[in-house]
């Protein structure tokens, strides 16, 4: 069968991919991404093809194709990884954060998650310029996931400026090449001895956080073994940088729509839900999840081959018209409970979104009511090829607001 192809490897297609997969969609029900690999097009197939059982999760293979072996570091790293687990391994190492993590535990956290907003904020608005993406958005996710995990600042910077160096999350992207392999390789190994020194220097100390309850499970019969433990460690930290992403594509979007932001502003306690989630699914901050065929099936009216890949390219899926009305419009006043694909969904649900949404929902609107009259300073640009789809910066001008913080 003859596919339309999806050009990943195109740089200017990364700048604005929507009008492309929106004429696809219209066209076709399936496509091919530039390495041959099958794209559902419409929510309810990709949905499907996440959540049933006909399609699992790709493993390591998903590294192996971008030009890692065994014996890598970061294959290592990866084969410990929850997103590789499936069954009774999956939910042996699953079940030791899904409580930490869980809606019940994360909501007490929202003023917590406030207060360093402001703090931040108070830094940089005198000036009436920021560039939101690093110093607001990569700020605020880093110090939530600091706080939370129980770890203080000179304990983790070392391990990551190595990893923010390494780019690690660009190694998950469609275009990989020595050099990135090299420098990814170099840094989760430096991340992982890092993390296994920390390990050490606290397995003494008795405290009520994350870590400390990721020891106690190091240590009990048939939990988490060293490898997995780190691995777990450091994915968690780590992902606070799609959080990052989502709040900086959330001011970029609300920039661009100064009356949803006043909306915002007006009545965060009315928007803020909304907002996160019209962000996430307007610029979902993964640009795709990897799949495979669990045996030999057909689907989407084509064979698939036992273990051939399939890419739910979220950017497609998340703007189908059967699921929302003018799915090419930001709208956060849309009905947040029409859920898009950007968190995953099925076993591998991201085990993180509690987290992510409460910092996102309260970062978005703490930085409304501190910042007035948006504007870019510079045209802010996406970067190409890479598993997290994010700006380059956020350099933007605004009217400074009081705190009401106090
Ligand atoms: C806006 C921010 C985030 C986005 C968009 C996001 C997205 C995703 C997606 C799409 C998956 C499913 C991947 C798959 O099916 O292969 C996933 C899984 C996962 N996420 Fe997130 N994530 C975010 C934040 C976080 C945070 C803050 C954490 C940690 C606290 C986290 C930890 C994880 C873990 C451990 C998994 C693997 C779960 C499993 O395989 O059982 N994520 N995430």
């Amino acid at each position: 069968m003859k596919l339309p192809i999806i050009p990943l490897d195109d740089a200017q297609f990364w700048q604005n991919p929507y009008p492309l997969l929106a004429q696809l969609r219209r066209e076709h029900r399936l496509a091919v991404n530039h390495e041959g690999v099958v794209v559902p097009l419409h929510w309810s197939d990709a949905e499907w093809a996440i959540r049933g059982s006909d399609f699992i999760n790709e493993g390591i293979e998903f590294l192996e194709r971008r030009g890692f072996v065994d014996g890598d570091p970061l294959h290592t790293w990866r084969k410990n990884a929850l997103g590789v687990k499936e069954g009774k391994d999956h939910i042996r190492v699953r079940k030791h954060v899904s409580s930490a993590l869980s809606k019940r535990s994360i909501d007490p956290l929202r003023p917590m998650i406030r207060k360093i907003a402001h703090s931040i904020l108070d830094h940089f608005t005198q000036n009436g310029e920021m560039e939101a993406y690093r110093y607001y958005g990569m700020w605020l996710s880093r110090s939530v996931m600091l706080d939370f995990l129980g770890v203080d600042q000179e304990e983790i910077s070392h391990s990551e400026k190595a990893m923010a160096g390494g780019n690690i999350v660009d190694c998950f992207g469609p275009k990989v090449t020595q050099e990135m392999r090299d420098n990814g390789n170099k840094a989760i190994q430096v991340a992982m001895d890092h993390t296994q020194g920390l390990y050490q220097g606290r397995r003494d100390e008795q405290s009520d956080d994350l870590l400390s309850h990721l020891l106690q499970a190091n240590e009990g019969q048939g939990s988490l073994s060293d490898g997995e433990l780190i691995t777990l460690f450091s994915t968690i930290f780590g992902s606070g940088a799609s959080t990052a992403s989502i709040i900086a594509s959330g001011i970029y979007e609300l920039t661009q729509h100064p009356d949803q932001a006043a909306l915002l502003r007006n009545n965060p306690e009315k928007y803020k839900k909304g907002a996160c989630e019209e962000v996430l699914r307007y610029r979902p901050a993964i640009y795709a999840i990897g799949q495979k065929a669990s045996r030999p099936l057909q689907a989407f009216g084509y064979d698939f081959l036992d273990q051939q890949s399939l890419s739910v390219i979220l950017g497609a899926a998340n703007r189908d018209p059967k699921r929302w009305d003018n799915p090419e419009v930001f709208d956060i006043t849309r009905d947040p409970s029409i859920w898009s694909l950007s968190f995953g969904i099925g076993q591998h649900f991201c085990i993180g979104q509690a987290i992510a949404r409460c910092t996102i929902e309260e970062g978005l609107a703490v930085f409304l009511s501190r910042c007035d009259e948006l504007e870019f300073s510079e045209t802010p640009r996406w970067v190409p090829f890479v598993a997290e789809n994010k700006l380059e910066s956020l350099k933007i001008k605004f009217k400074s607001l009081e705190s009401d913080s106090a």
